[in-house]
């Protein structure tokens, strides 16, 4: 099974998004855009998983999720990978407390899980609004969508999904666990 970790925004900062990239939708040639309810940020992707690893992965990412504390975080900034010139993803990023330390606890749980790692990329935080098949040149939807700030948020949990390969890609959430809870101030 293909499996992967992230946090899910609440549905108001999502909103703010949805609002933003709204007159571009289906306006961009090659340019697809996935539906909102799969909207997530990745920390950790575990690719194929043997289905009889999930017990041990899910203790695992449970044990590594309770060892940090929730995050504050904001969108902010449109981009795209590898770059908004010769672009494959559409995206709009994540400010705020580091996602990094969890993203490695996360990737690690799943190594020791018997997750074998394929993405040792360098983790760069964001939320994925649209794909192309082909290099796409998208300096003028990113110019024209500068200057955006989404409002705060706090990531309280983490979310083990199941991804489902297909014509039309599903999500599944197989399990969520709760990161500790943030000092006040
Ligand atoms: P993306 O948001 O940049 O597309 C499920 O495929 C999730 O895992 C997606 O959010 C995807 O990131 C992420 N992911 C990370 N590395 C991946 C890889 N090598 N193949 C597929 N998805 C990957």
């Amino acid at each position: 099974m293909r499996l992967f970790a992230a946090l899910v925004p609440p549905d108001e900062v999502l909103d703010e998004i949805s609002r933003a990239i709204a007159p571009h939708v289906g306006q961009v040639p090659g340019l697809r855009w996935p539906d909102r309810a799969t909207w997530h940020i990745t920390l950790a992707f575990f690719g194929e998983v043997p289905e009889r690893v999930l017990p041990e992965l899910e203790v695992r990412l449970a044990r590594a999720v309770r060892r940090h504390t929730a995050l504050d975080l904001a969108f902010t900034g449109f981009g795209a990978f590898s770059s908004a010139r010769r672009a494959r993803v559409f995206w709009v990023g994540v400010a705020g407390d580091s996602m990094t330390r969890l993203a490695d606890s996360v990737k690690a749980g799943g190594r020791r899980a018997g997750a074998v790692q394929t993405d040792e990329k360098r983790f760069h935080p964001h939320l994925t609004l649209a794909r192309a098949k082909a290099e796409t040149d998208l300096r003028p939807l990113v110019e024209s969508l500068a200057g955006f700030s989404g409002s705060p948020w706090r990531a309280e949990h983490v979310r083990l999904v199941r991804s489902h390969t297909g014509p039309q890609v599903r999500y599944e959430s197989l399990a969520e666990w709760a990161l500790a809870p943030a000092e006040q101030g």
